[in-house]
């Protein structure tokens, strides 16, 4: 099998890919999903196997940083025999990380056979520290299950990223608690602005939309910000506290600043490989693995990145969302 590294038509290489391995999620955040949600068959979804060889794939064509995304990632019947899977790559060196995100719910059961094949560090998502509101916004989840499942994660050896979607009217006051909290906890934290998925009221969508811009501004009335000029190739930028050293991210989905950086793909549980998360345009990747061998998926994943596209159409500087994108979260992966 031809093994060049995978560059696209903007001469950015591909070394970081996004998998989902299940749209399910044991909860039903009110920005990421409905209540009732309508899950994909079994068939439809790619197995272990499937997940095994199509990783494995994009590995031995550069990717070498792997995150496990969901839905619930964790709630994936049997996920760690993937996990162990992807492991071996990092024992081989072909692989430089192996991470997760996740919702933190089975951590607490996770945390140390993650660690054991290799995962040094996982993002959990967390958007208030008050029990009452956390089980509001996840409808379905329960704080002190999520506490639980990040102090097995650091007790485990895992470095844990706190991700906190900035969401007005509901944790503005409890920015600086979050970051307290982080702070004494040693763990990172990321905010992110609410993305237009799914089928989201406009009005909601528009209402809950709280600028990281103003997030920042707030932070500097009490910190001293020290910009960091380091880039992820993704649609983070970081500062540094001053007073405390921590280091705080932002995730602006809707700037277009960081698509130039770009340099990961995303496939979703069904195997359909998204060149772009802000635009519809995919490959098809399941039919490949299903009907051939690996050297033409290999070929599949070449075709589809020689059509990544240059960015992203989001724009919530209009009064209307345009750009806005009809799939969940759950089903592109976080
Ligand atoms: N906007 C921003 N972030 C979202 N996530 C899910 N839906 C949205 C959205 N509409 C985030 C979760 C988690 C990751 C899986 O994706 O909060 O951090
Ligand atoms: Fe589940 Fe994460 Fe979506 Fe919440 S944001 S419903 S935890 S996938």
């Amino acid at each position: 099998m031809e093994t060049a590294p995978l560059i696209d038509p903007f001469a950015r290489e591909i070394s970081y890919l996004r998998v989902s391995v299940t749209d399910r999620c044991d909860f039903r955040c009110t920005y990421c999903m409905a209540e009732h949600m309508q899950f994909l068959p079994k068939r439809d979804l790619l197995t272990l196997e499937e997940l095994d060889r199509l990783c494995s794939t994009f590995i031995r064509l550069g990717v070498r940083k792997l995150r496990v995304t969901g839905g619930e990632p964790l709630v994936r019947r049997d996920i760690m025999t993937f996990f162990r899977a992807m492991g071996r790559h990092l024992e081989s060196g072909a692989l430089s990380e192996l991470t997760l995100t996740t919702n933190g719910s089975q951590l607490a059961r996770f945390a140390g056979d993650l660690a054991a094949v290799g995962v040094r560090r996982v993002n959990v998502s967390l958007d208030t520290l008050d029990a009452d509101r956390f089980a509001a916004v996840t409808r379905w989840g329960r704080l002190p299950q999520v506490l639980e499942g990040i102090r097995a994660a650091k007790a485990a050896g895992l470095r844990v990223k706190i991700n906190t979607v900035a969401l007005k009217g509901f944790n503005e006051d409890e920015l600086f608690r979050l970051v307290d909290w982080c702070g004494a906890e040693g763990h990172d934290l990321t905010f992110i602005e609410v993305m237009p998925m799914g089928e989201m009221e406009e009005a909601d969508r528009l209402g809950q939309y709280w600028p990281l811009t103003d997030l920042r501004a707030r932070l500097a009335g009490r910190y001293r910000l020290i910009d960091l000029t380091e880039r992820t190739g993704g649609p983070a930028r970081y500062v540094r506290l001053q007073e405390t050293g921590q280091k705080i991210g932002f995730i602006t989905p809707l700037s277009h600043n960081f698509c130039e950086s770009c340099n990961r793909v995303r496939v979703t549980c069904t195997g359909e490989l998204y060149m772009c998360l802000g635009q519809e345009d995919r490959a098809d990747l399941r039919s490949v693995l299903r009907a051939s061998d690996d050297a033409a998926v290999a070929a599949a994943i070449r075709a589809a990145i020689s059509h990544k596209p240059k960015g992203h159409d989001f724009d919530y500087s209009r009064a209307r969302i345009s750009g806005q994108m009809s799939r969940h979260m759950s089903h592109t992966g976080g």
